[in-house]
């Protein structure tokens, strides 16, 4: 049965669901201690309490008395290999599960289950209904819903790409994954409410669902300011509400519950343990952080030749090109249209040759075309969806009729890894996956079934993507083993960020489009998946100078940084709006290169603690109050604080500085933390701090692309702190492209900064065996916010030369010592 948890066009926002109509669970008859916890039994079901660590616990409840032990492919480690030390207690009425992070108590009767810390701080909190019943889970036909406590001035985090705010409170969502500008969906949207379509509501900035679902969230507990956090391991269209000031509810049209409940208190705590179950963004290929040039045009060879010739003739650093749907035949997925690129690998290999990657479009669906060897071989080797009555599911995309692999079969990824892998290795560089959530004419339910049918289209389609982006990046990384992968998704579920990248759809070339994306790249960031960025320039509508360079500015400092327009917009390159906005825009992308050093450290960073690369400042500061209400600013990397122009004509805005000191990056000037600043906006410049106590690593100069660019000399800019401290940042060389580092080829040096009094030390250390195009003999010290007297490194005095420190240094560490001035 389908429940009418979305809201249509006019009606009241969808608030709790009614559980009169629920099953409520109100009762435990039995409890038994297991290996990990205990086992409830209520209602026939089963309850299993288990201890993932000593701040995180796993809620799995069974249907009909069977557990779904492999819920979704969210999940990529053995969630109950590390042993926990809990004690369980019994009290009359109650079970008790304690570790050294967290106490459960399950309440018997009214059934309840409540998580704290050890201090007694609420970490979750069954919420009553309107009757007074406490809803620790209830029951509809397929459906569950939870229902848990907030307070009015709580706030709640993350659930990935979403639209709106950073901050979810006040608010209500869906997460099915949905093709935002496909017209047959337009029956899908809750959001932007109060217009018939709310995208065709040209101030709305809230359309709800978007491409990717990623079921997980923060609740920020005031007046504690501790943060706690929830991951529901289910695929199944869900609705999440925070509308009610006092409780908030998540309910799931099918599958189990099975959440894990994190206690944080921090939210980088309960990051790195929920990508520690769902995995973290991998290391990229350093060119894939390079600037990237996509359009969808109808090119030739030639044109996409002379588009590579323009910017280097130009002087835009760029490191990759991309081919749109035009480039295939026909839209047949792994061809090429032979009329426009008649000799394709010879075009490849002469971008190459000038530094150019190429990446072209893969989308899932295969052209119903007898004759077609992908279709023809995806026929027979049965790897279509099909629907109930057995047949090939067609719907209808870019080439009309046409057929979705089964991406939840084994084969099936086996074999679109293949197909992958041969397309790549006509010389492309990676691949770029739409349409995948996957969009067709039909509107939802699909007819599309899954498991070669046994399984209904609600259970996979938000995983649709994530199987794909599978299937994909395990066939390139079993053909070309030492070459590390790219891969671009539109949609996505949680997980996504171990095979792919995500762009953030279909924007439009708007202004309140462009603040749109900081708060929706940072939802991803919170949410496990680092690298994502939005269609720079603006996808849909004509963009216009200011803005395309105002968003240039702001693009270069976003992990993904992609030029991306519509068909029949008008030109969007660096120099389609005239010779000054080509001068600045080549600006922020030369600006991009020289800090591409720092950028890489930050994408290894999230390799390895998933910490993301664009980073709300709660993430930093959860107990500065100032911080939750902004999105109109963010961290890039540990330390640059970047607050983009957001309006037309603007001159001048309001930056908030969090705690500390920051130096503004154009003037030099060192401002004190824990306040506003108005920062001028001058058309050259977007307002951009550094944190006191950083060393931001930076090339000297912006090469063309980073293809074989391993430069004689590393800058290391020393952003000296008003405040006394120790700081750590580093930098690391390798090759960029091959898995050769994590065997030990690079030279990871890691840089302490600490200021007492006048005297500032920057110590280096260095651990790897280098690489071998390693050319580096010097290192650059510039010092920033002060000026030195006495410098000396390992102990031998130095003299600056053009206000910077030359270290000849291939890759050993060093103690450099400097007294103050003033
Ligand atoms: C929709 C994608 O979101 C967009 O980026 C792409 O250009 C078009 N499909 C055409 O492939």
């Amino acid at each position: 049965m389908e429940i009418a948890l979305t809201g249509t066009a006019g009606t009241p926002s969808p608030t709790l669901p009614d559980t009169s109509a629920y099953l409520v669970f109100s009762k435990v008859d039995a409890v038994e201690e297991t290996e990990r916890g205990v086992l409830a039994h209520l209602h026939g079901e089963q309850l299993r309490i288990e201890l993932v660590r000593d701040d995180v616990v796993r809620l799995k409840m069974s249907r009909a008395g069977r557990f779904d032990e492999s819920p979704t492919y969210a999940v990529c480690t053995d969630p109950l290999s590390a042993p926990v030390d809990f004690t369980v207690e019994r009290e009359p009425g109650v079970v008790r599960l304690r570790t050294s992070g967290l106490v459960l108590t399950l309440g018997l009767e009214p059934f309840r289950v409540d998580v704290h810390r050890p201090d007694g701080s609420p970490v979750i909190e069954t919420a009553e209904d309107e009757s007074g019943r406490p809803v620790a889970y209830a029951t509809l036909n397929d459906a569950f819903t939870v229902r848990r406590r907030c307070r009015q001035e709580d706030a709640f985090y993350g659930l990935g790409e979403k639209s709106g705010g950073l901050d979810r409170k006040g608010r209500d969502f869906t997460l099915w994954n949905t093709d935002v500008l496909n017209p047959t969906a337009a029956g899908e949207f809750t959001a932007g409410r109060g217009a018939a379509d709310p995208r065709a509501d040209r101030t709305s900035t809230e359309f709800d669902p978007y491409y990717v679902s990623i079921p997980f969230f923060y609740h920020h507990h005031y007046p504690a300011r501790l943060m706690a956090g929830s991951f529901v391991d289910n695929g199944y269209r869900a609705h999440y509400d925070f509308t009610p000031s006092e409780a908030y509810s998540f309910t799931f049209l099918g599958g189990q519950w099975t959440e894990y409940v994190f206690a944080g208190p921090s939210m980088r705590e309960i990051l790195s343990a929920y990508t520690g179950l769902t995995g973290r963004t991998q290391p990229p290929p350093l060119w894939s952080l390079g600037y990237h040039q996509c359009r969808w045009y109808d090119y030739d060879q030639a044109a996409v030749e002379a588009l590579a010739e323009r910017h280097r003739h130009d002087g835009v650093p760029c490191d990759a090109l991309w081919l749109d749907i035009d480039y295939m035949d026909g839209y047949r997925v792994f061809t090429w249209d032979r009329q426009k690129f008649p000799d394709a690998p010879g075009m490849l290999q002469r971008l190459r040759s000038k530094g150019f990657r190429v990446i072209t479009i893969i989308d899932p669906g295969v052209k119903h075309d007898p004759g077609y060897p992908v279709f023809e071989e995806g026929l027979r080797e049965g790897h279509f969806c099909r629907t109930e009555g057995g047949d090939v599911y067609i719907g209808q995309v870019w080439p009309g009729n046409t057929a979705f692999p089964d991406f939840t079969q084994e084969e099936t990824r086996a074999w679109w890894g293949r197909l992958n892998a041969a397309h790549v290795q006509s010389g492309l560089a990676g691949i770029w996956n739409d349409m995948n959530e996957p969009a067709t004419g039909d509107i939802s339910p699909l007819p599309m079934r899954f498991e070669g049918g046994r399984s209904s289209h609600e259970r996979f389609h938000n995983q649709y993507a994530l199987l794909m982006a599978m299937g994909t990046t395990a066939g390139l990384l079993e053909a070309m083993p030492d070459r590390r992968t790219f891969v671009l998704s539109r949609a996505g579920f949680a997980g996504i960020q171990r095979y792919a990248a995500n762009w953030m759809g279909d924007n439009m070339s708007r202004w309140d489009h462009l603040w749109l994306s900081i708060p929706m790249a940072a939802g991803f960031g919170i949410s496990g998946q680092a690298f994502v960025g939005a269609d720079v320039g603006g996808f849909a509508g004509g963009s216009n100078a200011e803005l395309f360079l105002r968003w240039m500015q702001y693009g270069a400092l976003t992990p993904f940084f992609r030029n991306h327009s519509a068909t029949g917009n008008v030109d969007q390159y660096v120099w389609a709006f005239g010779d000054v906005v080509q001068e600045l825009a080549t600006e922020a992308v030369r600006l991009r290169y020289r800090l591409l050093p720092y950028i890489y450290a930050a994408f290894l960073t999230a390799a390895e603690t998933g910490l993301p690369v664009q980073r709300p400042l709660v993430l930093d500061f959860q107990d500065d109050d100032t911080v939750r209400g902004i999105d109109d600013a963010y961290l890039f990397g540990p330390d640059l604080l970047v607050a983009p122009v957001l309006a037309a004509g603007q001159t001048s805005r309001q930056v908030y500085l969090p705690e500390g000191s920051w130096h503004d990056f154009a003037t030099g000037e060192v401002l004190q933390g824990r306040r506003f600043v108005l920062a001028a906006t001058p058309m050259e410049r977007i307002p951009l701090y550094v944190r006191g106590g950083a060393v931001v690593p930076m090339w000297t100069e912006a090469p063309a692309s980073t293809d074989g660019f391993f430069p004689r000399a590393l800058e290391l800019h020393v952003f000296v702190p008003l405040e006394d401290g120790s700081w750590t940042s580093f930098v690391q060389e390798d090759d960029g492209v091959t898995f050769a580092a994590r065997d030990g080829a690079r030279l990871r040096t890691t840089l302490t900064l600490t200021r007492s009094g006048r005297s500032v030390e920057l110590a280096a250390t260095v651990v790897g065996e280098g690489y071998p195009e390693h050319r580096r003999e010097e290192l650059h010290v510039v010092l920033h916010g002060a000026a030195a007297g006495r410098v000396a490194v390992d102990g031998t005095a130095v003299e600056p030369s053009d206000e910077r420190w030359v270290l000849p240094n291939s890759g050993t560490g060093f103690l450099l010592e400097a007294e103050l001035l003033g």
